[in-house]
C-alpha cells in the first residue's frame, strides 16, 4: 500500500517566487516474466511481470521554481549522490525534452535534481527501474501541484508509470509494490503497453512473503546494456519465437500465482531467465554476459532444491548476477546454504538481502491522506 502520495495542501496553495519540494523514494523490481525487446516509444514486444523490491531503492528529489524568461528548452541540473553526473544529466535531459509533448509545463520552470541509490551500481539491481520510476513519480507530482489539479489514486499511479515508461520500460513497473505486470495482456484488465497494472493478491498469500537474495558475481559495467539489448531483438532470428514464448510465460506465471503453484513458478522463471541469456547469446553482435560463478550457483540451487525439497528457484537480469527467490518462512534453512555454499562463488563474497515491498513512498512533503 502507498502511504501518501496526495499533496493536497499544496494543490491550494497559491504559486509564487518560492521553490517547491517533492522527494519520492521508488524501489528496483526484479523480472521473473522478462520485458525484452521494444519498439517507438518504449512499447514493449512481450508482456512482463514483476516482483517490487522493498530496500533497493532510488531517493530523488525533485525542487522546481518558475523561471524568469519562458524558453523552449528545459533548464534543469542533476545532481547523482551529491554530484553533478554528465552521464545521467544527458539522458535525463533527452527523457525530459521527450516528455514536454505529454508535460508542457516543463519548460516554464527551472528544475534542480537530486538523487541517490541505496545499493552499489551494477548489482543486478536495475537501477533505471528505480531512478526513472522516482523521477517520474516526482514530475506527476509536480505536475498536480502546477496544474492545481490532484487525480485520484489509481489515475495518479497510472500517470506515473506512463511516464517511467518514457524513461526506462521497466521503470514502468517499480510505482507499484508487489507482483506487477506491464504490457497488453488479454487476460489482465486494465492492461496496457503503456502502463503496468498491480497484479492483487489476497492478503494470505505466501507471496506477500517473498524474499530475494541478490548474488552479486561480478560488478563489472555490463558489455550490452539492456537499451542495447533490447535494440538487438529487432532483428534476431528467434523474435517471434520470444514473443510467443513470453506470451505463453505470462498466462502460465499468472495461472501458478493465482493458484500457488510454486514449482511451475521456479520453472518458468529460470526458464525466462536462461532463455534472456540464450537471446543475448544469439544476438548480433552477441552477448554473453554469464560468469562460471553464474553458472555453478545455478547448478548448487538447482542441487540444493533436489536435495532440501525447499521451493526456491532463481532469475537472472542482463547480466551475471543472480536472484535467489524464495519464501520468509524458509529464510532459516536457505540463510546457511546461501552463506556456506554460495557466497564463495560472490564477489568479494558479497550479497544483498531484499524481499517483496509494498512500493515507492512520498517522502515530503509529508502529508498522509
Ligand atoms: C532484462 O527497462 O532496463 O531487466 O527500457 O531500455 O530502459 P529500457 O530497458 P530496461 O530493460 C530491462 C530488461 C530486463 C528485464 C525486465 O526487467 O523485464
Amino acid at each position: 500500500m502507498q502511504k501518501s502520495y496526495f499533496q493536497k495542501e499544496l494543490i491550494n496553495k497559491p504559486m509564487s517566487e518560492d521553490i517547491i519540494n517533492i522527494t519520492w523514494r521508488a524501489p528496483s523490481n526484479i523480472a521473473l516474466v522478462k520485458y525484452w525487446g521494444k519498439s517507438a516509444h518504449q512499447l514493449p514486444d512481450n508482456g512482463s511481470l514483476s516482483i517490487t523490491l522493498e530496500r533497493s531503492s532510488t531517493t530523488t528529489s525533485l525542487s522546481f521554481k518558475k523561471r524568469q524568461k519562458v524558453e523552449k528548452k528545459i533548464s534543469f541540473e542533476y545532481y547523482f549522490h551529491g554530484n553533478r553526473q554528465l552521464q545521467f544529466e544527458k539522458k535525463t535531459a533527452q527523457i525530459l525534452n521527450d516528455l514536454v509533448a505529454k508535460m508542457p509545463f516543463l519548460t516554464d520552470y527551472e528544475l534542480v535534481f537530486r538523487s541517490e541509490n541505496n545499493f552499489p551500481h551494477s548489482t543486478g539491481i536495475a537501477s533505471s527501474a528505480s531512478s526513472m520510476s522516482a523521477l517520474a513519480l516526482c514530475l506527476v507530482s509536480m505536475e498536480e501541484i502546477v496544474n492545481k489539479k490532484k487525480q485520484n489514486k489509481d489515475d495518479f499511479f497510472r500517470r506515473a508509470s506512463f511516464i517511467a515508461r518514457m524513461g526506462s520500460g521497466s521503470a514502468s513497473r517499480s510505482v507499484y509494490g508487489g507482483i506487477v505486470t506491464w504490457g497488453n495482456i488479454p487476460f489482465i484488465d486494465p492492461s496496457s503497453d503503456e502502463y503496468a497494472t498491480l497484479l492483487s493478491l489476497p492478503k494470505e498469500s505466501r507471496f506477500n512473503h517473498l524474499m530475494d537474495i541478490i548474488l552479486i558475481v561480478s560488478s563489472e559495467e555490463k558489455l550490452v546494456s539492456s537499451t542495447a539489448g533490447h535494440a538487438l531483438m529487432t532483428s534476431h532470428p528467434y523474435k517471434e519465437g520470444r514473443i510467443a514464448q513470453a506470451n505463453s510465460h505470462l498466462k502460465k506465471m499468472v495461472d501458478a500465482i493465482r493458484r500457488d503453484n510454486y514449482e511451475l513458478i521456479g520453472e518458468i522463471a529460470e526458464n525466462e531467465a536462461l532463455s534472456l541469456h540464450a537471446l543475448l547469446m544469439t544476438s548480433s553482435p552477441d552477448g554473453l554476459l554469464l560468469k562460471p560463478n553464474t553458472l555453478h550457483i545455478i547448478e548448487a540451487v538447482k542441487r540444493f532444491r533436489r536435495e532440501s525439497g525447499l521451493d526456491l528457484f532463481f532469475t537472472i537480469d542482463a547480466g551475471p548476477n543472480i536472484h535467489l527467490i524464495y519464501f520468509e518462512d524458509q529464510r532459516k534453512l536457505v540463510l546457511p546454504f546461501v552463506q556456506n555454499v554460495l557466497t564463495p562463488f560472490c564477489e568479494d563474497g558479497q550479497w544483498i538481502d531484499d524481499r517483496i515491498g509494498n512500493g515507492p513512498e512520498l517522502l515530503s512533503p509529508q502529508i498522509e491522506f
